[in-house]
C-alpha cells in the first residue's frame, strides 16, 4: 500500500498530509488567515514568506502525527497550480527536494482536481462517472469525472469565481477576510428580501453562470444606501446575495446533470463549506433522485490530504510522475471537451 506525502501551498494555508492506501494518517493545516486579515485579503509576498517558515515544521508534524518516517514514503505529491506563484514555489521546492533526496517519484497535482478528489477520502465508495460542483475562490463551474484521471469542465463561470464574489461582497459590507464564512454566518440571521439583479420578471437562462454582475449590483446597492444616508441591513444583504449566488450554481449543476444523465454529484472547493449551498444542493439532488456527497469542512478548504489522494489516482493508473524541473504555474484549469 503506497504511502504518499501531500503538500499544498497555493494560497494562504501551508499543509502537509500522509495518506496510506485508503487511510488518511494525518492532515496538518497551518493557516495564515490571521496574518492576512488586517490587509483585507491575501498579500502574495507575505504568503510566500510565511509558507517558507511553516513548510518544514508542517511536513515534520504531518509525518510525526502519522507515525511515519521519511524513508517509508513511496511518493511525494504537490500542488503546482493554479495559485500564487511565489506561494506555490515553496511547496514545489520542498517536494522536489524530498523526492530527490528520498529517491521517490514526484507527482504534480492540479489544485482543482485535488479539491474534487477530496471526495474519495470522505466517500471511499465513490466511483466515476460523477459530476463535481466546483466552488472555490478562483474557479467555479461543473466538471464531469469519467475516470480517476479524466476530468472535463462542462460549465464555467463567464467572469468571476463564486468565492471571489463572496469575499468582495463581504468587504463591501464591512466584514473581515475571508468573507465567505462571515456571510454564511450572518445570512442565518437575515431574510432574503433584496433582488439584486432585476431580470424584469424573466427567469435566469438555463445553465447561466456569472458573478461579476451580481457582485457589482451589491456594490451599487451599498453606494445608493450611503448616498441616501440609510443604514444597510447587513444580514439581509448577506442572505439575499448568498441565495442568489448559490442558486445560480445549483441550477447550473442540475441543468448539467439532466443533460448528462449522470446520477452522482459531489461538491468541491472552499465555498462547498457554505451551509446554504449544502442545504440547497442536497434538496435539489434529492428531488431528482441524484446521489450527492460533500467533503467534511476540513477537506473543503485548502488542505494537503486532497493533494495526496489526487496523486493516488495518478499512481493507480500509472500516470507518469513529474520531472525534477517541475515549475509552479499561476493559471491552470480543467480542460473543456473542446480544449
Ligand atoms: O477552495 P478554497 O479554500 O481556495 C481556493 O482554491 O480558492 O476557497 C476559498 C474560498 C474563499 O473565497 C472563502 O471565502 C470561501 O472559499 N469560503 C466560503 C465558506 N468557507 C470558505 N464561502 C462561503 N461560505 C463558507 N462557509
Ligand atoms: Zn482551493
Amino acid at each position: 500500500m503506497a504511502i504518499i506525502l501531500g503538500i499544498e501551498t497555493s494560497c494562504d494555508e501551508t499543509s502537509a498530509a500522509v495518506l496510506k492506501g485508503d487511510e488518511l494518517l494525518s492532515n496538518v493545516i497551518s493557516s495564515q488567515i490571521d496574518i492576512h486579515r488586517r490587509f483585507g485579503g491575501v498579500v502574495p509576498e507575505i504568503a510566500s514568506r510565511n509558507h517558507l517558515t511553516a513548510i518544514v515544521p508542517v511536513i515534520d508534524e504531518a509525518l510525526s502525527r502519522a507515525g511515519i518516517e521519511k524513508r517509508e514514503l513511496d511518493a511525494i505529491a504537490v500542488t503546482y497550480g493554479a495559485g500564487l506563484v511565489g506561494a506555490l514555489l515553496v511547496g514545489v521546492s520542498a517536494a522536489k527536494a524530498l523526492a530527490y533526496s528520498l529517491g521517490v517519484p514526484l507527482y504534480a497535482v492540479n489544485h482543482i482536481e485535488a479539491h474534487i478528489a477530496a471526495n474519495y477520502i470522505s466517500t471511499p465508495q465513490l466511483k466515476p462517472p460523477f459530476l463535481a460542483v466546483v466552488a472555490s475562490g478562483g474557479h467555479t463551474g461543473v466538471a464531469r469525472i469519467d475516470g480517476l484521471n479524466s476530468f472535463t469542465m462542462i460549465a464555467s463561470t463567464t467572469d468571476d469565481a463564486i468565492g471571489e464574489a463572496f469575499d468582495k461582497v463581504a468587504r463591501t459590507v464591512g466584514l473581515p477576510y475571508p468573507g465567505g464564512p462571515e456571510i454564511d454566518r450572518l445570512a442565518k440571521t437575515g431574510k432574503r428580501s433584496i433582488a439584486f439583479i432585476d431580470r424584469n420578471g424573466k427567469k435566469r437562462k438555463n445553465g447561466e453562470l456569472s458573478y461579476s454582475g451580481l457582485k457589482t449590483a451589491v456594490i451599487n446597492y451599498m453606494h445608493n444606501l450611503e448616498q441616501r444616508g440609510e443604514t444597510p441591513v447587513v444580514p439581509d444583504i448577506c442572505a439575499s446575495f448568498q441565495a442568489e449566488a448559490v442558486d445560480m450554481l445549483v441550477d447550473c449543476a442540475m441543468h448539467t446533470a439532466e443533460r448528462s444523465g449522470i446520477k452522482t454529484v459531489v461538491a468541491a472547493g472552499g465555498v462547498s463549506a457554505n451551509s446554504y449551498l449544502r442545504e440547497k444542493l442536497n434538496a435539489e439532488c434529492e428531488k431528482r433522485g441524484l446521489e450527492v456527497h460533500f467533503p467534511p469542512m476540513s477537506l473543503c478548504t485548502d488542505n494537503a490530504a486532497m493533494v495526496a489522494v489526487r496523486a493516488r489516482g495518478m499512481m493507480q493508473e500509472n500516470v507518469p510522475p513529474a520531472s525534477l524541473d517541475l515549475n509552479a504555474v499561476s493559471y491552470l484549469k480543467i480542460p473543456t471537451a473542446s480544449d
